[in-house]
């Protein structure tokens, strides 16, 4: 099976291609950072540009295409609805699109915010209704992945978290602009920062490195749709951030809980995001991870390998 992995110098991307790479060809692309992961070849690819994702991706020709690349800073997207749309949907469609003229299957990342948070605990025969433009983009190019004809998975993730090598460069450039929120949170906790934590908001953080064996699993099996992909335990952020405190042994007093109508937040979040993932569970046989697991794998990688946190 030949892989491509679309975004793999993201958080997500860079765990499949590790992955995928210990036992299959595996090509993945780059935008602006460079990295290489042993046994497999890099690309440098912007999915906005048709002629280019098209020459790329013939040339691949992969099996299987899993796309991973996007803008998902929520207030970015917001703020920026036109850029927002040339990756997350037309980028989308480019690919999509250079997919069905070499039959490849596709896997698209989504996310649980294509839910307006009002029910909770979605699966999916739910139906979505976006808050935010961020989530419009993520549903409308679902609509062009699930309408192209060819095998697809739709995958939709909740808030990933993970070590990831090239987070460490943004976390030493301190920019912060789109870290993982338990790297976010560590960091400021080690720098002795209080931080307000809403209290409102509930997710399903799921582990980037759980979600990539998902992801390599369902590339694997015949089946196809849409799938929930994400940890097994429903919780607020404040509750997440003090987890995260009690797992890595930081101060917990730092973290101060908040509303959402008190803490001002650009776009539009949906309150009660958990996700049912037994539907994923049962036809790929796997297990998606809770939190105390997830922190507790991310805790034993931090000793056997060293962390950004050093
Ligand atoms: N992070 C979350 O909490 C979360 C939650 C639910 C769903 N999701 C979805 O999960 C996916 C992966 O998220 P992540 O956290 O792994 O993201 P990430 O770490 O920010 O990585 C994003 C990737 O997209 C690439 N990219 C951005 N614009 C591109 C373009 N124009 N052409 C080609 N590549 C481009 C980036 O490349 P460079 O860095 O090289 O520029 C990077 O490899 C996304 O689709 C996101 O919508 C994320």
């Amino acid at each position: 099976m030949k892989f491509f992995i679309i975004g793999g110098s993201g958080l997500l991307g860079y765990k499949i291609v590790k992955l995928a790479a210990e036992r299959h060809e595996t090509f993945f692309t780059y935008n602006f950072r460079q990295v290489s992961v042993e046994g497999a070849t890099a690309i440098k690819m912007d999915k906005c540009n048709r002629t280019e994702t098209f020459n790329i991706i013939r040339k691949v020709k992969p099996d299987v295409v899993i796309d991973t690349a996007a803008l998902h800073n929520v207030d970015y997207c917001e703020t920026h609805p036109e850029e927002a749309w040339k990756v997350n949907v037309e980028g989308t469609k480019n690919i999509v699109d250079a997919c069905k003229e070499i039959n490849a299957k596709i896997i698209f990342v989504s996310t649980d915010y294509v839910f307006d948070g009002k029910k909770g605990f979605y699966n999916e025969e739910d139906s979505p209704n976006p808050l935010n433009y961020y989530a419009k983009t993520k549903l409308e190019a679902e609509k062009i992945v699930k309408e192209a004809g060819i095998p697809f998975i739709v995958a939709r993730p909740s808030v990933i978290y993970g070590w990831n090598p090239s987070e460490t460069k943004r976390l030493k450039s301190s920019s912060g602009k789109s870290m993982n929120f338990v790297i976010w949170t560590l960091m400021k906790l080690k720098n002795k920062e209080k931080i307000k934590i809403v209290t409102d908001q509930y997710s399903s953080p799921t582990l980037a490195d759980n979600l990539a064996e998902a992801l390599v699993t369902m590339a694997l099996s015949d089946k196809q749709g849409v799938y929930h992909t994400a940890g097994k335990t429903c919780l607020n952020r404040y509750d997440f951030a003090l987890k995260i405190a009690e797992i890595f042994g930081m101060d917990r007093n730092l973290i101060a809980p908040v509303t959402s109508d008190v803490f001002k937040q650009i776009a539009k979040r949906p309150k009660k995001c958990c996700l049912d993932v037994s539907k994923a569970e049962r036809d790929f046989k796997i297990k998606f991870l809770t939190v105390d697991e997830g922190l507790l794998k991310m805790k034993v990688q931090q000793r056997e390998q060293g962390s950004v946190m050093e």
